[in-house]
């Protein structure tokens, strides 16, 4: 067992396309628990984004300027490599429902097979966010519904602009 020596630097990795209240109550609370949490948008994504990687990193920085001990970037590749690179050992990421335990677990598993050294932690969403995700929001507003309360002004104002042209 390894002793543990100064400070714990995590990767929240995602997609934020956009992000949510989920996210940033998962990295309010992140960066309570480690020494700085670096916030990490995946730039090689198979799927279409509706906002770019450096839109995406604008927003988040926005909405997590108050936070001293977050960074937010972006990363190609093996995000175990990333972490490494960035001197994290833990990997955060958000369990909202059982649903996402399947998917996070393969995840998990395979991260900790290319890189035992680095731990990944789960926090559990806030029961107010379990249903929240980037992909419903979206649809939400692109058909009509109403979002407000769910994403950060900020980014309602860019998803306004983006889906409804207004
Ligand atoms: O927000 P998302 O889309 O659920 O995040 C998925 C993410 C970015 C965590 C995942 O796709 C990822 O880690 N991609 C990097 C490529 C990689 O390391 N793949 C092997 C890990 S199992």
């Amino acid at each position: 067992m390894a002793l543990k020596l100064g400070k714990v630097t995590a990767v929240y990795p995602g997609s934020f396309d956009p992000i949510t209240y989920g996210h940033l109550d998962l990295i309010t609370r992140g960066a309570i628990l480690f020494d700085k949490l670096v916030v990490a948008v995946l730039r090689n994504a198979a799927k279409e984004p509706l906002f770019t990687v450096e839109e995406r990193e604008a927003m988040l920085r926005e909405v997590v300027k108050d936070c001293l001990n977050v960074e937010v970037d972006s990363f190609d590749g093996l995000l175990v490599d990333y972490a490494a690179r960035k001197g994290a050992t833990v990997l955060l990421r958000g369990i909202r429902a059982i649903s996402d335990y399947e998917y996070e677990l393969q995840m998990a598993l395979m991260n900790r097979r290319l890189r035992p050294e680095i731990e990944t932690v789960f926090l559990m969403a806030g029961e107010a966010y379990s249903f929240l995700s980037s992909r419903l929001v979206k649809e939400v507003i692109a058909l009509g519904g109403d979002i407000s309360g769910l994403v950060p002004p900020v980014v309602e104002a860019r998803l306004r602009q983006r889906v409804l042209g207004k």
